[in-house]
């Protein structure tokens, strides 16, 4: 079949996996739900965690979907031809049912048949595992790859850098891969040209991971309760290659943000370099920003965890718009584009239009209040340096707290002109400053898969009944507007207009307290979201109509919508105390509190 755009291969993916037996799951949002290692879900692993360690998937053991991905991890590298913030991994799922044979015979039959992708079987090349001490050689998957009639030249053995998936270095469902690349027209770098050198000759297309292993922390291996299957196929990429375009940002995903943006500035993308890196940019970060916003779970522009990468997007996008004559407060311009782009793959984006567009218009206003001043400021400094200098620490701190540019900027444009900055100095003078470092929450997107242990599990029923004795004490206008926990504490955040009082504060703890004393039993049950809501669970209500969703149940106290995990009585929480009430964003506050041990 002849593919010309993203919404045809988005479709024809899910087709071919629902005739296959799979049901089709949407997308989960964009922040993951209690896990504090990462800040963004990185892949569409990470949401069906609990279901990869053995957990019920409420709509069976055969899984499809499109999920909205984030990794900032190479945000530098955005402006080349392949590097993106925000993309959308399509995949298929096996959820202790099928294995190997049907994976890969699947991945073949949709790459290679004329009523699916049709690809010419000659210009793909595969990879499996090579084996080590944790995991044998993958002849297996191999010989599956020959039965379908690959040669062996197109086949390569890579190692556990190359062909394991699990985040790495960290605790968690993982396993060998097989990955399935197109051979490009470019010419082999060398004798040992393979999948494994970034020469440009073999592209990425699509991964099945056989996750079979869970990995301990101590670095351990022992095998999961069931045999899954894992694929991603990465959207962007994918389209890329089937269209033959020179990079992502020439598909169909970018045409109309793109032309957007050459109508608002005048200029052409591909005029000059320096021009297409900051379309490119510009085109990116506000895609991102736009899901972000638009997601479920409203994060809003701020200098920590996520809200802080939203606020590193939106400003960036703002300063390399100042560069290419974009003008003021035009942001949300382009995020209208986006909006309509997104709508019918993620209905949520559409729904909150308006306040995507405003947080936009509101971030970009604050930051170009001082973009100007600051960009003088950034002048002034570099006109005193010589070739070849530092940016000392207290100015580049300066930069950030008096004019609002992220540290990364000022690096970014440091780089521009061949100065460097003293980011410990920066850092030195920024924990002066705050208490919590944006550095850390860097550091928690580089990371992977939090365990879900007793304490997450205890934490999250702390947070459920939480939720409910808030709606108690200040009414039914409060909803979750994020939660987070780590090992020792739950944060969570909700819509009210105002600072709790004391006696407020006091009551929701003691109806916490009593749901604890009253040792509820915690039970689940699947039931669709119209059911969920008939029977008045509370909760996110983001997947789409008629779909199986968990509802867990707490004594009278409470009754969400939740993917789990929990404790199996609230008397395990022991005692629940609220350290903390404070503003997180207008009209959002914040809670963060303890439990007994
Ligand atoms: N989880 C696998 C990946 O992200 C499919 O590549």
């Amino acid at each position: 079949m002849n593919i010309t755009s993203a919404k045809e291969l988005r479709a024809l993916f899910l087709k071919f996996f629902e005739e296959k037996g799979h049901a089709v799951i949407p997308s989960a949002s964009v922040i993951p739900e209690n896990d504090p290692t990462v800040l963004f879900t990185t892949a569409g692993m990470h949401p069906l965690v609990p279901y990869l360690m053995g957990a019920r998937h409420p709509m069976g053991t055969r899984l499809t979907d499109v999920q909205k991905c984030i990794r900032t991890g190479d945000i530098d590298e955005v402006g080349d031809a392949s590097h993106c913030t925000f993309f959308e991994m399509l995949g298929n799922w096996s959820l202790g049912d099928y294995f190997k044979r049907e994976a890969i015979s699947w991945s073949w039959e949709f790459l290679t048949s004329p009523d699916w992708l049709g690809l010419d079987k000659d210009r793909l090349a595969f990879s499996v595992f090579a084996g080590d001490e944790n995991a044998p050689r993958d002849e297996e998957a191999a010989n599956l790859w020959r039965e379908m009639g690959v040669k062996d030249d197109h086949i390569f053995y890579l190692p556990k850098k190359n062909n394991w998936w699990g985040p790495a270095g960290m605790s968690g469902p993982c396993g060998p891969d097989t990955e399935m690349f197109i051979i490009t027209d470019k010419e082999p770098c060398g004798p040992d040209c393979s999948p494994a050198c970034d020469c440009g000759r073999y592209l990425e297309i699509w991964n099945d991971v056989f996750m079979q292993y869970d990995k301990q922390a101590d670095g351990s291996f022992l095998p999961l309760k069931q045999k899954n299957v894992d694929t991603g196929m990465g959207l962007e990429r994918t389209i890329g290659v089937l269209t033959g375009a020179k990079s992502v940002y020439e598909t169909d995903l970018f045409s109309d943000i793109l032309a957007k943006i050459a109508e608002l500035t005048g200029k052409k993308y591909g005029e000059d370099e320096e021009t297409t890196r900051s379309f490119r940019i510009i085109a990116d970060h506000l895609r991102t920003a736009t899901i972000i916003l638009g997601d479920v779970k409203g994060v809003t522009p701020s200098n920590v965890d996520q809200g802080y990468v939203l606020r590193r997007l939106i400003r960036r996008a703002v300063r390399h718009g100042m560069k290419i004559g974009l003008p003021e407060n035009a942001t949300a311009d382009i995020a209208e584009v986006i909006v309509n782009q997104y709508k019918d793959v993620y209905p949520e984006i559409k729904e909150r239009e308006a306040h995507v567009l405003e947080q936009l218009r509101l971030e970009e206003g604050r930051f170009q209040r001082t973009l100007k001043q600051g960009m003088r400021e950034f002048e002034k400094l570099v006109s005193r340096l010589g070739e070849n200098s530092q940016i000392d620490g207290a100015s580049a701190f300066k930069l950030y707290d008096t004019y609002g540019f992220p540290v990364e900027i000022t690096m970014e444009m440091a780089k521009e002109r061949g100065l460097t900055v003293d980011e410990a100095g920066f850092e030195e003078r920024f924990k002066q400053h705050q208490a919590t470092s944006h550095a850390g929450a860097e550091q928690r997107f580089k990371g992977g898969l939090a365990d879900h242990s007793v304490e997450t599990a205890r934490l999250h029923t702390a947070t459920h009944l939480l939720h409910a004795a808030l709606r108690k004490v200040l009414g039914d206008e409060v909803t979750q507007k994020g939660s987070n926990i780590t090992a020792e504490r739950l944060r969570f955040d909700f819509s009210f207009s105002r600072k709790m009082t004391k006696e407020e504060i006091a009551q929701v703890e003691q109806l916490v307290n009593e749901a604890i004393q009253a040792g509820a039993e915690i039970t689940c049950e699947e039931m669709t979201v119209d059911e969920a809501k008939a029977q008045g669970a509370i909760g996110l209500f983001e997947s789409k109509y008629g779909e199986r969703v968990k509802v867990y149940t707490m004594g009278p106290f409470s009754k969400e919508i939740c993917g789990g995990p929990h404790a199996g009585n609230t008397a395990e929480l022991k005692s629940f105390k609220i350290k903390k009430e404070e503003s997180s964003s207008a009209g959002v506050r914040r809670i963060k509190a303890v439990i007994g041990q």
